[in-house]
């Protein structure tokens, strides 16, 4: 093809020796020049070579564009040495040189001897033939910005030649610009994008249908991509199957790399830009790590963790990860499979070409050094066996278009996973089991609720009786306006059940409307109800005295007989948990959202705990007693159980342990031992719920007994924190920020109370980017079962009964 003997018929039979070129021609003969204004064009009217300047420039360049579309340059002779203030002339010379020049000054110039004719191709081609046709130089080999259909990226070893592009230096000056595009090495070869000479990007090695992770470049009707690797010549090419498909690679001056087509629509259309996301960026992740595309966040290959948990966390994945065993070359080493993968950098051809997947494995096994290999069509004669040594650098996950990598790993770590799978196989036989035993457990559980029933209406009568006396007359109660039932009745519309918008342990809540048109919220203490005087006494006086834009406003209170009402003002958006957990609802809290409503409520918190007259430990802080209102703000609610302390006295020990379980300190579960730090631990779980979008208990986990807090601690400790964030959230969150809270949620929940911080030390690490927080240590309870194996000779294990009974306060949408 790359002879052909006809053409040369034709060009002897054209032959005209004349000074000038004849009206669109495509051949510069012997003798010829082609001056400033004058065109050779190609037979077929498609491309055309003659003198341009880009954009504004002055310039003068020898290029070749299309004849028929807008100006585009796809090959440019002097790009590195333009005509400046004078003009010049391409000469095919007495000698059969090629030259473009003004007198003794050359601007570009092709090195042979014996040229004949110089003919511009439909293709895009400019050849310089000898007196027998063959191709003395052509500028396919010198290829400029632009990859042409049939042009080759790549090495002709024979020729010693290398084909790389090179951008443009800016959209109108064609100088070699920074970026180069190439494919290599001529060993198991792949496409690099380079700056300056510095590894951008990278695709490959070729596996007989792709560049490793650019799935966008496989064959398709229209595009049909090649790729040759011989001794003599490795390259890349490709082919349009339409021959009226105009398109083309072009390397931006912006360092983009871009397939191209010509439209009906009379423009350039951009069909792939082959660097898809940031995930391709070379290095991404560091070593053994893995870039996920979406949220652009890195992960340590399975068996390894983040080398620098610190910098991991922080989102600075440089570092990558390390083994968690180290191998050991002679003792037992083996390889586990990934799928998915854009291979890693560096690759090596076994010299051994024809070696099946167990021989690959074998010749891996063998050299030390060795870290993974994998089995891929490179030569396209079934396979090739490809090694890797080192580290294994520069990889994405991909799951619509990866390839198989097989990992070398120490024996440890190859018995872990032989371990794990055999327990997935007998959990899956104890599931079957439970899900019998569930039936009996729920038949047990119906019995236990209904003597449980009994129980509460027993206390409440008692409970009934000491409300009739009144509370405490005091000075500050007296502040506090008292609605009479009369208004409370017609506000709530009688209390009727259209109105009721919660029902809790402590009674019912119903909306109201005042006669004034403002709307409030009534907590009607159930005659039955588990909140006895003490506690509705506690309530009122405590929140009548607190006034924050996080707490949940009292606007009165109701005693009437037996009746006990609070007033508040209303939420519309009800309660945290009511959104937090919902598939559809939780949708609706963005990332601000929810950052705003963790900064509320840490607000809130600190103001309870020092910034108020008072020192409130709320003891009973969850999702169902933080409220939103109309812009989602939050409040927080159900003072019931909280506990007021003087001056400078901080904790104490109780006896009665009242909270929730999944919130509730450790110390104060255990030893009844309660202070700030015990709310202190549930802002932090709360955190943690916040973020992830799930429940502290009832987390279930396919392989462990883990609740949130330990999956959280889990992650944190592999370096893969992100993956706790709720999917919910979606759009493009924040990722340091996001980080941050994970970080505090874990700080706070903490198993010791001394480490936890002050909120008001939250406060600051929360709103402030630039604050130094510390790593957390072990949080308080990991497990699920945490309760149930607890040491039963505890003083305050019975306790725990009493509060799983009475924590039942979810006044939903107060
Ligand atoms: C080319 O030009 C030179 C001098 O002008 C002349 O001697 C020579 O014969 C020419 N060659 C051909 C093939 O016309
Ligand atoms: C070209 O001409 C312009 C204006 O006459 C002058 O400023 C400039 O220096 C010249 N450039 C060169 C390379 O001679
Ligand atoms: C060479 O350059 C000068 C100006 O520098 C110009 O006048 C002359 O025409 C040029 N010669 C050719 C052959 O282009
Ligand atoms: C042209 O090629 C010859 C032989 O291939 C070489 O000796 C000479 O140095 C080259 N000249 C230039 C300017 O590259
Ligand atoms: C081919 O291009 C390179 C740079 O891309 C340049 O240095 C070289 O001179 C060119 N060779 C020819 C014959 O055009
Ligand atoms: C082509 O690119 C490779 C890799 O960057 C480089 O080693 C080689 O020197 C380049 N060759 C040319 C002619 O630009
Ligand atoms: C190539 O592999 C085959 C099969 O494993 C083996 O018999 C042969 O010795 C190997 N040759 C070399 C040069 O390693
Ligand atoms: C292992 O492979 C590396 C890289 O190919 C090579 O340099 C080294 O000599 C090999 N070692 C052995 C023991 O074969």
């Amino acid at each position: 093809m790359w002879f052909p003997f006809p053409l040369l018929l034709v060009h002897c039979s054209i032959l005209v020796i004349s000074f000038g070129v004849a009206e669109s021609s495509d051949t510069l003969s012997f003798n010829q020049t082609l001056s400033d204004g004058q065109t050779l064009v190609s037979s077929g009217q498609v491309f055309e070579l003659g003198f341009f300047s880009p954009g504004t420039s002055r310039n003068r360049y020898l290029g070749m564009w299309y004849r028929n579309l807008t100006p585009t340059y796809v090959w440019v002779a002097n790009r590195n040495d333009p005509i400046v203030n004078s003009t010049a002339e391409l000469a095919l010379t007495q000698d059969g040189s090629l030259s473009l020049r003004n007198g003794s000054t050359s601007y570009w110039s092709v090195n042979t001897t014996a040229g004949a004719s110089l003919q511009l191709l439909d293709d895009g081609n400019l050849v310089l033939k000898d007196d027998s046709g063959n191709y003395l130089w052509q500028s396919y080999d010198n290829v400029t910005d632009t990859l042409l259909p049939g042009m080759k990226l790549g090495w002709s070893l024979e020729k010693g030649l290398v084909r790389n592009m090179t951008s443009w230096a800016s959209s109108t000056d064609p100088s070699s610009g920074q970026f180069t595009f190439s494919l290599d090495p001529p060993e198991s070869p792949q496409l690099v994008l380079r700056k300056d000479g510095q590894k951008l990007y990278r695709w490959g090695p070729w596996n007989g249908v792709r560049f490793s992770g650019s799935n966008e470049l496989r064959a398709n009707p229209v595009f049909d991509p090649m790729f040759n690797s011989s001794p003599l010549e490795v390259y890349y090419s490709y082919q349009v199957v339409e021959d009226s498909v105009v398109s083309r690679f072009l390397l931006t001056w912006d360092g983009l790399i871009q397939y191209l087509s010509w439209r009906n629509s009379n423009e350039w259309t951009l069909m792939v830009t082959l660097q898809r996301d940031e995930c391709d960026t070379y290095r991404k992740c560091g070593p053994f790590g893995s870039c996920y595309s979406g949220d652009t966040i890195c992960k340590c290959l399975e068996g390894f963790l983040p080398t620098s948990p610190q910098n991991w966390n922080s989102v600075d994945w440089t570092d990558g990860c390390t083994r968690k065993w180290e191998l050991d070359c002679r003792n037992g080493d083996g390889f586990v499979k990934y799928k998915d993968l854009k291979l890693p950098d560096n690759s090596r051809l076994s010299s051994n070409r024809s070696l099946s997947l167990e021989e690959c494995e074998m010749e891996c096994l063998n050299n030390c050094s060795c870290t993974a290999f994998t089995r891929i069509d490179i030569h396209g004669n079934g396979g090739d066996c490809v090694l890797w040594f080192e580290e294994l650098i520069d990889m994405k996950n991909y799951p619509d278009g990866g390839d198989v990598l097989y990992i070398r790993m120490a024996r440890a770590e190859l018995d872990a996973l032989a371990d794990a799978k055999r327990k997935r196989l007998i959990r899956r036989a104890i599931g079957i089991t439970l899900s019998v035993v569930c039936g009996l457990l729920t038949i047990g559980f119906i019995v236990w609720f209904i003597l449980r029933k009994m129980r509460l209406k027993k206390r409440a009568a008692f409970e009934r009786m000491l409300c009739q006396i009144p509370p405490e007359r005091n000075e500050e109660d007296l502040e506090l306006p008292l609605f009479d039932l009369v208004t409370i009745n017609s506000a709530t519309n009688e209390f009727s059940s259209e109105n009721k918008i919660g029902q809790g342990g402590f009674g019912k809540v119903y909306k109201g409307a005042l006669s004034s048109g403002k709307e409030i919220a009534v907590k009607r203490l159930s005659l039955d109800s588990g909140q006895g005087i003490q506690e509705f006494k506690n309530e009122v006086i405590l929140i009548a005295k607190l006034q924050h834009r996080n707490l949940v406003k009292l606007l009165g209170c109701c005693i009437q007989g037996e009746e006990r009402m609070l007033i508040y003002e209303f939420m519309p958006n009800k309660s945290l948990d009511h959104h937090l957990f919902d598939k559809t609802r939780s949708k609706l809290l963005s990332w601000d959202k929810r950052f705003n409503i963790i900064m509320g409520i840490a607000r809130g918190l600190l103001y309870l705990h020092q910034d108020s007259r008072l020192r409130i430990i709320h003891r009973d802080l969850k999702p169902s007693n933080i409220l939103l209102d109309s812009q989602m703000n939050p409040k927080i609610s159900d003072f019931g159980i909280a506990r007021i302390f003087q001056g400078e006295q901080t904790g104490e020990i109780t006896k009665r342990v009242f909270g929730t379980y999944g919130y509730i300190a450790p110390e104060y579960a255990l030893r009844g031992h309660i202070s700030v730090k015990s709310d202190v631990f549930s802002f932090g779980v709360l955190v943690l719920e916040i973020v992830s979008g799930k429940k502290i208990m009832g987390f279930s986990q396919p392989d462990n007994d883990l609740n949130l807090l330990g999956y959280a601690w889990k992650l944190w400790n592999e370096g893969n924190p992100l993956e706790l964030v709720d999917e919910a959230i979606g759009e493009p969150f924040p990722l340091k920020e996001v980080v941050r809270c994970i970080q505090v949620g874990l700080l706070c929940a903490q198993l010791r109370a001394e480490d936890r911080p002050m909120m008001s030390t939250v406060v600051l690490m929360l709103g402030n980017e630039n604050f130094e927080v510390p790593q957390p240590k072990e949080p308080g309870f990991k497990n699920e079962s945490m309760f149930i194996g607890s040491d039963s000779s505890s003083s305050a294990n019975n306790n725990l009964h009493t509060f799983n009974e009475i924590t039942i306060t979810n006044l939903d949408g107060r």
